[in-house]
Formats: structure tokens, sequence, C-alpha cells
């Protein structure tokens, strides 16, 4: 069997829309990068959270609610990252992932290189 997920393809099923969408970050409204989430259930990159969350007082980007002391232990012990997520978003989207750890942007031009460059 097909696992629940897969990349947007044209061929995309409801299903495979629904975990895509489920597995978008808030903040850079792509597939989570190093997803960290927090006590209140809500998930971001690593990296948008840490750019977002409000640093004076450690608060979710969402919903406002204080993370600070879980935030501190977690780093503290290296733990943020929500590596059961993380492991079955680069399961099921590993060109994403690929793409973002990779380029960081850049690296996808289909109209022009034809392959040949960058890599
Ligand atoms: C990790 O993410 C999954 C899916 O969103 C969630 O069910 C689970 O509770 C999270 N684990 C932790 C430790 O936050
Ligand atoms: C890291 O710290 C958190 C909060 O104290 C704890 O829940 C978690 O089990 C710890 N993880 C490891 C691997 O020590
Ligand atoms: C890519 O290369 C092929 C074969 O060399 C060529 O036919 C095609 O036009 C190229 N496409 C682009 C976008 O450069």
């Amino acid at each position: 069997m097909h696992s629940r997920c897969g990349a947007p393809t044209l061929a995309m099923t409801k299903k495979a829309i629904l975990s895509w969408v489920h597995c978008l970050c808030p903040v850079c409204l792509e597939v989570f990068m190093e997803p960290v989430t927090l006590p209140c259930t809500h998930t971001f990159c690593k990296v948008c959270f840490l750019e977002s969350v409000d640093k004076a007082t450690l608060c979710c980007p969402m919903c406002r609610k204080r993370v600070s002391t879980w935030a501190r232990l977690h780093s503290r012990n290296n733990t943020l990252v929500n590596e059961t997520l993380w492991r079955r978003i680069q399961t099921c989207f590993p060109r994403q992932c690929e793409h973002r750890l990779s380029g960081q942007g850049e690296a996808e031009d289909p109209h022009s290189g034809n392959g040949s460059r960058g890599r």
C-alpha cells in the first residue's frame, strides 16, 4: 500500500492533499523542515519557529501560549525537533526536503540550465 502522503502532483488524491496541507508550516507555507511541535500542538519549521517566536517572552507564534520553559529545556537537550514527524516528512516529501535543505531557493529553475548547472 502507498503511504498516506505524497508530493503535490497533478495526480494528487484528496488524501494526499490533506496530508500535504497538514505538513505545511504556517510561517513559510512550505513543508516542515525539522518540525518543532510545541506543547500547544502548533508545529513550525525549526528556523521559522526560532525566527518568529517572540524572543522576549517565547510565545507560540500562532496562539501566543508561553513556551519558554518547554523551549529552554528542549533546546538544552537538543530535542526541539519532532523527530517522528520529521522522519515521516522526509519519507513522504523527499524531493521537497532535498530541495530546501540543499538549495534554499535558487536550485529550482526548470526554464534554464537543463540540469547542467549546480548540483
Ligand atoms: C509530533 O508530531 C506528530 C504529528 O503532528 C504529533 O502527533 C506528535 O504528538 C508530535 N510529537 C511531539 C513529541 O510533539
Ligand atoms: C529533554 O528534556 C525534555 C524536557 O525536560 C524531556 O521531556 C525529554 O525527555 C528530554 N529528552 C532527552 C532525550 O533527554
Ligand atoms: C534540454 O536539452 C535537450 C537535449 O539537449 C534539448 O533538446 C532541450 O531543448 C533542452 N531544454 C532546455 C530548457 O534547455
